[in-house]
């Protein structure tokens, strides 16, 4: 079954107010109900003792009675047998109080307010008595009682008009609560509909929206939750945008790096088809191809390998080893490709220098950062300096070739990327994956690589290599 919840709202605060009301009523009532007896207990006492005063006269009570007929008082004397003495009749009447009450008259106690359904003399009138006793002034004996009555319709005329007043306040209360329960109710829902249409806004791709909070309550906290729920799916969509576009990015990437070894390739091929090659080229065209070929196998398998670091496949066999050693084997594998563009290739290194990292890695990062060096450096030196400091081994590889600008040293670790492409079929290095991957060591290391370079001056790379306490001894 389905309740709006405007209704539920307005049905739960009526509730709390008819209740609070319907209880305040009542005891009210109670309260104003057992007030005009007690006031009127008080008043029929009041005229009792005021009449027996000094002495019990006939006539002071016969003066009496006339003043208080008017507000339906009646005024009754009864001796110490209980018999009627006044008003005076033909006939004996008795009150017909207990043995009891009349003991305790007799002990000078007062009845407090009693009701009855018929008076004195038998007819059928519902009344409020009370009894006082009174006693012979000379002797101090019991003489007999003063039963003072009044009808209770006069009481309760009283309280019917208080009960009147009271239903007018409950009707006046029950607008009101209506009225305020309304608009309560109508505030409640206009908040979980501003909360509904956004989440609409959000279904249909709006990650803009926020909702105002003012802290007020749980709707306040919702709203906070909401926001920050957008504001996840702001930037979960703008990740997936970005991998998009990267993804985009790479597939071009990919396929233009492909492409001018292909062309190289498929040009020859077709060159020699058509016998356009003479006999002394061919050699050199078979040679240009298997370079070509092992440059699209290197492109292949470096993209494969930066897959694999990034995707954690690779597990790395750390382990604590001589840097000086490690630097010097690749020193002298480098040299050769130095030399041939006019570099020189320097270590400065301890000779004691250790290192904590995965061999094969450490060398491959060290290779490439050098062979990029040596790729932008001509007849230039290319310095290796590497030195411990507290819990690391610092490694710089400077050179002094021809650097980069701020702009370009952002963007060198991303994959493809070359700073100038002319640069393209250089000798050593062309796909741009290179520092990509060096990147992606570093990390896996927890170590860290930064590059400092001006243009014309030259550029360097420092790496620090963290060495885990346990390990130092
Ligand atoms: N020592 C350096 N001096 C000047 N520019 C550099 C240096 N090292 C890197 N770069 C710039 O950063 C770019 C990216 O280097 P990276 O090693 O990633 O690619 P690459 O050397 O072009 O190709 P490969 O994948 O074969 O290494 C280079 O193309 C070059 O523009
Ligand atoms: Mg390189």
């Amino acid at each position: 079954m389905r309740i709006n919840y405007f209704y539920q709202q307005m049905l739960a605060f009526f509730a709390v107010v008819m209740t609070v009301l319907i209880i305040l009523g009542f005891s009210f009532l109670q309260f104003a109900r057992s007030t005009a007896y007690r006031n009127t207990e008080t008043q029929l006492f009041g005229y009792a003792e005021a009449l027996i005063d000094e002495d019990l006269q006939t006539d002071k009570i016969e003066s009496g009675q006339i003043i208080l007929k008017n507000q339906g008082v009646s005024i009754f004397v009864f001796d110490h047998t209980d018999n009627m003495t006044y008003p005076i009749t033909t006939e004996d009447y008795v009150s017909g109080i207990s043995d009891t009450d009349l003991d305790k008259l007799k002990n000078g106690e007062p009845l407090s307010l009693t009701q009855r359904n018929t008076d004195f003399f038998g007819n059928q009138v519902d009344t409020a008595i009370v009894y006082q006793p009174f006693f012979t002034q000379s002797t101090g004996d019991f003489y007999g009682f003063i039963a003072v009555s009044a009808p209770i319709s006069t009481i309760e005329s009283s309280i019917e008009d208080i009960r009147n007043n009271l239903f007018s306040a409950f009707i006046f209360s029950l607008i009101g609560a209506t009225i305020a329960s309304y608009l309560f109710a109508k505030f409640q829902v206009n908040r979980i509909n501003r909360i509904r249409s956004a989440t609409h806004k959000v279904a249909k791709g709006d990650f803009t929206i926020q909702l105002e909070n003012k802290e007020m309550d749980e709707f306040d906290d919702l709203a906070a939750d909401f926001n920050s729920m957008v504001d996840s799916l702001k930037s979960a969509q703008e990740e997936i945008e970005r991998q998009e576009n990267r993804r985009r990015q790479f597939m071009a990437d990919a396929a233009h790096e492909m492409r001018t070894p292909l062309t190289t390739i498929n040009g020859l091929l077709e060159g020699i088809e058509h016998d356009m090659i003479p006999e002394n080229q061919k050699q050199r065209s078979i040679q240009l191809m298997q370079n070509e070929t092992r440059r699209l196998i290197r492109l292949v398998n470096e993209n494969l390998d930066y897959e694999k670091i990034r995707s954690n496949q690779i597990v790395l066999q750390k382990q604590l080893f001589n840097a000086y050693e490690a630097l010097e084997m690749i020193v002298e594998q480098l040299k050769g490709k130095a030399n041939d563009s006019g570099n020189e290739l320097v270590l400065e290194c301890p000779t004691g220098l250790m290192l904590f990292a995965d061999y094969d890695r450490f060398s491959q990062i060290i290779v490439n950062i050098i062979q990029n060096a040596i790729q932008f450096t001509d007849n230039g030196e290319i310095s290796i300096i590497g030195y411990a400091s507290e819990n690391e081994t610092i490694l710089k590889i400077k050179d002094s070739g021809i650097g980069m600008s701020a702009e370009e040293v952002e963007s060198i670790w991303e994959r493809y990327y070359k700073a100038d492409s002319s640069r393209k079929n250089t000798k050593y290095g062309e796909s741009g994956l290179g520092l990509a991957i060096v990147q992606q060591l570093v990390n896996l290391h927890d170590a860290s690589v930064t590059v400092e370079s001006v243009p014309g001056e030259g550029t360097t790379f420092t790496l620090i290599f963290p060495i885990e306490e346990t390990k130092k001894s």
